[in-house]
């Protein structure tokens, strides 16, 4: 069986209380800080930065932060971004004229790169980095909002990117971000992934840990995976 991570996405979060959020959904067995960072330009809405990913260090949290750059360009962040204690970052290949130069930069700051697919958008980049990628993440919504629906043409894709990953031999994560709930993480897992990112799933629901054991719970349950 795969190691499968949980990442809840802290968009979902009670921003006025972020450091005690992240202790307390890390306390509850999540392994990793999904943090969603966005611009007002490449998805229609807003969030944090560096400053906020520095502070969450500086507070204490010391699992993988896993920064999901939805930000327009790319390059001139990942820098501030790895001096902030990121561990992954990830950006969408639209957003960067360059991608494998943008992969390397963040490998050449020390962090692990990913990255990130929309639903509309190919796996074709991916076939020419994979030697520069350490994560590929399929983006099961519409990028820019929390709370929206699993869009099922993401199944099709998890089973190509899983066998890209599989066939290149690299130790690829395959991580998928939108729409994951207790009832259908099972199916995403059978159908390819291994890390899976969870806002409102985890965040809007009273108790974390109970939510994560359900989680687990499925994901202990994978059979085969339905090719
Ligand atoms: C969407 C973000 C996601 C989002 C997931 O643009 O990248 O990480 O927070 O939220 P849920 O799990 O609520 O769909
Ligand atoms: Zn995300």
């Amino acid at each position: 069986m795969p190691n499968y991570l949980i990442a809840p996405s802290i968009l979902s979060a009670d921003f006025a209380r972020l450091g005690a959020e992240v202790d307390a959904v890390l306390a509850a067995g999540a392994d990793w800080v999904h943090f969603d960072v966005m611009d007002n330009h490449y998805v229609p809405n807003l969030s944090v930065g560096p400053l906020v990913c520095a502070a969450l260090r500086k507070h204490g949290v010391s699992a993988p932060i896993d920064v999901h750059l939805m930000v327009r360009p790319v390059d001139r962040i990942i820098p501030d971004f790895a001096e902030a204690g990121a561990t992954y970052i990830s950006f969408h290949p639209e957003a960067s004229d360059h991608i494998d130069r943008s992969l390397q930069l963040i490998r050449d700051c020390g962090c692990r790169s990913g990255l990130v697919f929309n639903p509309a958008t190919p796996l074709d980049t991916l076939k020419y980095v994979m030697d520069k990628v350490d994560m590929v993440l399929l983006m099961a919504v519409n990028p820019g909002f929390g709370g929206q629906s699993f869009i099922d043409s993401t199944f099709k894709k998890l089973h190509e990117a899983r066998q890209l990953i599989d066939d290149s031999g690299y130790p690829i994560r395959l991580e998928v971000d939108g729409g994951i709930k207790i009832d259908n993480i099972r199916l995403i897992a059978e159908a390819g992934a291994d890390t899976f990112v969870a806002g409102s799933a985890i965040f809007g629901t009273p108790d974390y840990r109970a939510t994560i054991a359900a989680m687990r719970a499925e994901l202990n349950q994978v059979g085969h995976r339905h090719v």
